[in-house]
């Protein structure tokens, strides 16, 4: 087996801070950075982008290599949907490791037609199938380090298992896995890859890691401090995660906006944690032959709870805020009963690294200097898609980007190839999406 890592999604708001932690933990490692940046671009689609400036990734990688003194990440521009070009990216490194993060991840983004729908389920499916099928062929002792979200569970009324069940009826008793119930067409997405990957396990052995992760809040880690390898901070109400956006909001609105009740309770997790837990699955696999779900979280709160601490500290920057009640977008239970089962990290010696407190602030840190980048596009930051409203096929309001409608299965890949390698490609960075030059326009973004 090779000393190989590949991280699919390696361009997002995990998988940057993840490659460059690994990057620094692991200098004897080729790391492999793949992304089609999509999430840049559903991102641009939706009249928003990352709120803390991002740079291209090939001048993440240059800068890291630089100030690092590492020679260890390799960005591959592929897009995980074109089974071809997942293939060769096998075949050719036959990892020991492989994290896949490379899906559409905002449940709103999912909810705001068809279209939009369809493209989520059709890009989380196919990603995870194609990376299956390739570990299958090409690196069968490969760990599968795959992304899930504690939101499959949906909110059950039961302390959530981290694992089987064990089940009775009529008598006879059965172990199952544990009940899923996604409340957006994101989370379905996330469910059939939890099926697909417990099928893989079963039919070709695959090693595997399912992790059910929490929401994740912050703004950087020690890596990404500098400007220059910043990690993407997504703010507007349809890419931004809950906390990130309080904090958002109470800088530039003066006010928290709770979605109904605000009884809703998640676990939660900071970046950092998660930087760290994924290190910590990665070091401590699965033996082989298995599969194990992992749920991956700090503390469980509730979203007036939390409304709460961020009022609290923005007082410390001398922002006072309102606290005010919004019609929630989503259909969800807005009082429930809600308890995780996470024994697996503590067990392995994960401790958190940051207090919530401690990480909110320096979310205050990194968005009180873009303030007036958000303020342009204020009017983003108040929710706009609901999930009980009658849908259209498609949206006039938010239109899919349509070079990512479309991609091929192979053939394309091929042309796109043979071009790649008659007319070479900057030192580090390999072409293999369909679309190269609308992809490498993206790359100076
Ligand atoms: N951020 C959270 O709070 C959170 C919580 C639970 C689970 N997750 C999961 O963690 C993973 C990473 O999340 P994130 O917040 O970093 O999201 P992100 O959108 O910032 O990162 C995902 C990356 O995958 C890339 N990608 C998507 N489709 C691709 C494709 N077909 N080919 C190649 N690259 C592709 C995107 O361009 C992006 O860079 C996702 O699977 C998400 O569902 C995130």
């Amino acid at each position: 087996m090779s000393d190989s890592i590949i991280i699919f999604g390696a361009d997002g708001y995990i998988g940057w801070p993840l490659a460059a932690h690994l990057g620094k933990r692991n200098p004897d490692k080729k790391i492999i950075l793949i992304d089609n940046f999509a999430t840049r671009e559903l991102v641009d689609s939706v009249g928003s982008f990352s709120l803390v400036p991002i740079k291209a990734m090939e001048e993440r990688v240059a800068y890291y290599e630089k100030t690092m003194g590492l020679n260890n990440l390799k960005f591959i521009l592929a897009d995980a949907r074109e089974p071809e070009s997942v293939d060769r990216i096998f075949s050719k490194y036959r990892p020991e490791s492989v994290v896949h993060l490379a899906q559409q991840r905002s449940a709103p983004f999912s909810m705001i037609d068809q279209e939009h729908a369809l493209y989520t389920q059709f890009n989380n499916l196919t990603t995870n199938m194609n990376i299956l099928y390739s570990i299958a062929r090409h690196a069968p002792h490969a760990h599968l380090l795959k992304m899930g979200s504690m939101g499959e569970y949906g909110t059950p009324g039961i302390e959530i298992a981290e694992g089987p069940i064990e089940i009775e009826r009529n008598g006879r008793k059965s172990s199952v896995i544990f009940p899923r119930d996604g409340q957006s067409w994101y989370h379905l997405s996330k469910i059939f890859d939890t099926y697909n990957l417990i099928l893989a396990n079963r039919a070709y052995g695959i090693r595997a890691t399912d992790v059910m992760q929490g929401v994740v809040y912050g703004a950087k880690i020690d890596e990404t401090r500098d400007p220059w390898l910043a990690t993407r901070f997504d703010f507007d109400s349809i890419w931004g995660t809950v906390i990130n956006k309080y904090v958002v909001q109470a800088v530039i609105l003066n006010k928290l906006l709770i979605y109904g009740k605000g009884k809703q309770m998640r676990g939660f997790l900071s970046l950092y944690d998660s930087i760290n837990c994924l290190e910590l699955l990665l070091n401590n696999p699965p033996p082989e032959g298995k599969y194990r779900v992992v749920n991956q979280m700090d503390d469980v709160y509730n979203t007036l709870e939390l409304a709460g601490k961020v009022e609290k500290i923005a007082q410390e920057f001398d922002i006072k805020v309102q606290l005010e009640q919004v019609r929630n977008p989503r259909v969800e239970k807005e009082e429930h009963y809600y308890a995780v089962e996470h024994k697996i990290l503590p067990s392995l010696g994960f401790k958190k690294e940051k207090t919530l407190d401690e990480v909110v602030r320096e979310i205050f840190q990194a968005v009180i200097p873009n303030k007036s980048r958000a303020m342009k596009v204020k009017e983003n930051i108040y929710p706009t898609v609901y999930w009980g409203s009658p849908i259209p096929l498609v949206s006039d309001k938010f239109p899919m980007p349509k070079t990512l409608m479309n991609f091929s299965l192979g053939t394309a890949l091929v042309e796109n190839n043979k071009k790649v390698e008659e007319e070479g490609t900057p030192a580090d960075l390999e072409i293999l999406a369909r679309s190269s030059q609308s992809k490498t326009s993206n790359l100076r973004k």
